[in-house]
């Protein structure tokens, strides 16, 4: 039987994507734009001063990306690593299950820490681990923060204290797809280095912008990340210094994301 929506409004009763509210539907009415016109980075830059407000945080740098989470994760991994880095990562659920899919394709080094799905991560082990490399092999810690399959939330503070006890560097990477703007998310405070999110979970807006935010830290780490960026690393370059893009995006999108944004950081 072909798919068709039934009569009146249907409704999404899933974690996302989500029902996108009327006013930023009505936002999405609009032709396709010229994305080098010069109101686009006008646009883009009150976008990106805007959107730390949902990472709540200060000194990070924001990136607006075409993609999905799954694009999110790649880039959040592939502009701050290289090939057979060590790193932790949580398996408690289908989610952190594909996370940690990418990270061994892309040829990482991954010490995989797994809990019975419906428990949380098991911080007790990233402790013995982090206490035990006092040579700094592990270079990044990456935990799904809202495990979407299960609904079990890990404690990101934890994690900061665990790494600031033992004066680890490690990076610490986190997926907040679907809990920035529907937990408790301070990415400044718990000291996350790179934290990703997607438009389509708790942004409300439709699939196909990934979102993600920087610490000061990551961007150093670009600077040395061996793995392949074939976008990115230009990405990096123009979008966010100059604020212009070096591809095409939708640039109707971020006229909705600036709508969004208003419901987002509003509660
Ligand atoms: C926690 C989490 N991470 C990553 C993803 C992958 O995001 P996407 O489907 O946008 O690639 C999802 C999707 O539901 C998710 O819930």
């Amino acid at each position: 039987m072909d798919y068709a929506y039934g009569p009146g409004r249907n409704h999404l009763f899933v974690p996302g994507p989500v029902n996108i509210p009327e006013q930023i539907i009505r936002a999405m009415n609009r032709n396709n734009e010229d994305y080098r016109s010069p109101a686009i980075p006008a646009l883009t830059k009150t976008l990106l001063e805007d959107v730390k407000k949902i990472f709540k945080s200060t000194s990070g740098t924001p990136f607006m990306i075409p993609t999905t989470g799954t694009g999110a994760w790649e880039s959040a991994l592939t502009n701050t690593l290289s090939p057979g880095d060590r790193i932790v990562s949580f398996l408690i659920g289908q989610f952190s299950l594909l996370w940690i899919d990418q990270q061994q394709r892309l040829k990482f080094n991954v010490d995989v820490v797994e809990s019975d799905w419906g428990q949380g991560a098991n911080l007790d082990v990233l402790a013995t681990k982090i206490a035990e490399d006092k040579a700094h092999t592990i270079k990044a810690v990456c935990i799904v923060h809202n495990e979407t399959a299960t609904g079990v939330t890990n404690n990101l503070a934890t994690v900061r204290k665990i790494l600031d006890h033992y004066q680890h560097p490690a990076l610490f990477l986190v997926d907040g797809v679907s809990s920035i703007c529907a937990l408790d998310f301070r990415m400044d405070e718990w000291g996350i280095d790179v934290a990703l999110t997607g438009s389509q979970k708790a942004l409300s807006l439709p699939t196909g912008m990934g979102i993600i935010c920087a610490s000061p830290k990551a961007l150093e780490a670009t600077k040395t990340a061996k793995s392949d960026q074939i976008e990115d690393g230009r990405l990096v370059k123009s979008y966010n210094l100059k604020v212009q893009n070096h591809a095409t995006v939708a640039a109707s999108g971020q006229k909705q994301q600036r709508k969004s944004m208003y419901h987002a950081t509003a509660w």
